[in-house]
């Protein structure tokens, strides 16, 4: 049995929680700083890191007072060390490293996507109880789209990933351009409840022969037509006030439309996949696993059993990150005081 102590500073949220076993979750607490990018219009490094600094010793401690754990009944401390902000990481790693110097505990690195792909395993609605290797893993998240073929615990294979902009990158750009604000995800999804899907016809890069994956080309077909709206006027992803003299009809359709393009994509992508490698099982994780639409079209198109985590799983956690922590202790040697974060950690 393993109780572990997961610490995820990788972007904008400070997140602690206590996990046995690499299942059971005893508590999950994250401090996000949504409202203080909001400004920006997407992280701000600098102000992240300075924010982790103030936040990861009351999260720290919440998470514990809220497991019902003391420093003694804890196994291990796995904490986040790429890929992400290396600013936000530092924090983190540093902050495990001084705990577990001072707590005498082994410490775990762990890579971020991992995490992602380890909410999968905890108990909860959503995620199937058992696995069989192997699996075809989906991970969509803000800087990362990925086709994985899990063949074993900690050994990946990468099929395919994005060639330019991350699902939840282009979720973000778009919302951006549609002045729909931010975080982008959510709030464009909330634009194409109100939408009509078959309004606009975006392309869908299918990239025939590779897993592979583009959503630049779409991107820029949203552009294009908000710019054909908007009289020409050069409008750009990157402004924030994007968007405001568009007709919210016009912003529902074109959300709406969007969505199911990247869906599309991900969800045929996926599928073909999981059959090409022989897997049991499609697992989908990362942040834009949140999407319900997204969610609900795996779950129907799919021939194979789906495993998708609760949305508290999706979005950045330290769940995930003590889950992912149980299946490495057995690596631990003593060195990891010395470990470094890596920015672009790769999983394979
Ligand atoms: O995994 P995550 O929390 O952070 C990274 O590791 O990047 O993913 C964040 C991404 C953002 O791009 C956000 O817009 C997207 O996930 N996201 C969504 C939804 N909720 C979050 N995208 C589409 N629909 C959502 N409901
Ligand atoms: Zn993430």
């Amino acid at each position: 049995m393993t109780t572990i102590l997961g610490i995820e500073t990788s972007c904008d949220e400070t997140a602690a929680a206590v996990v046995d076993d690499g299942r059971t979750v005893r508590s999950n607490v994250v401090a996000s700083q949504i409202d203080l990018h909001r400004q920006y219009g997407g992280v701000f490094p600098e102000v992240a890191s300075r924010q982790h600094v103030l936040a990861i010793l009351p999260v720290v401690e919440q998470a514990l007072h809220e497991a019902n754990t003391g420093w003694p009944d804890l196994s291990a401390i796995a904490v986040t060390r790429g890929p992400g902000l290396a600013g936000s990481l530092l924090v983190g790693v540093n902050a495990a490293k001084g705990m577990a110097w001072a707590r005498d505990l082994p410490l775990i690195g762990v890579n971020h996507l991992e995490g992602h792909i380890y909410s999968n395993w905890i108990e909860a609605e959503g995620n199937s109880a058992v696995k069989r290797f192997p699996l075809l893993v989906l991970i969509v998240s803000g800087g990362h789209t990925e086709l994985i073929v899990m063949v074993n615990h900690g050994r990946y294979e990468r099929l395919g990933g994005t060639i330019d902009d991350a699902a939840g990158e282009a979720f973000d750009k778009v919302a951006r351009l549609l002045g729909l604000g931010y975080p982008g995800g959510p709030a464009l999804q909330s634009a194409a409840v109100r939408g009509n899907p078959t309004a606009y016809r975006f392309p869908r890069a299918w990239l025939p022969g590779s897993h592979d994956f583009s959503f630049s080309g779409l991107k820029t077909a949203v552009l294009r037509a908000v710019q054909q709206i908007e009289g020409g006027k050069a409008t750009d992803s990157r402004r924030l006030t994007a968007g405001e003299n568009l007709p919210p009809e016009a912003v529902f359709d074109m959300a709406a439309s969007f969505q199911i393009a990247v869906i599309d994509v991900l969800v045929e992508k996926s599928i073909r996949a999981a059959e090409s490698v022989g897997a049991t099982e499609i697992c989908v994780c990362g942040g834009v696993s949140a999407n319900a639409l997204l969610r609900k079209t795996v779950y129907e198109r799919s021939h194979l059993p789906v495993s998708i985590p609760p949305l508290y799983l999706c979005t950045d956690n330290a769940a995930m990150i003590g889950a992912a922590g149980h299946h490495h202790v057995h690596e631990v040697n003593g060195t990891e005081l010395a470990m470094d974060v890596v920015a672009n950690l790769s999983l394979t």
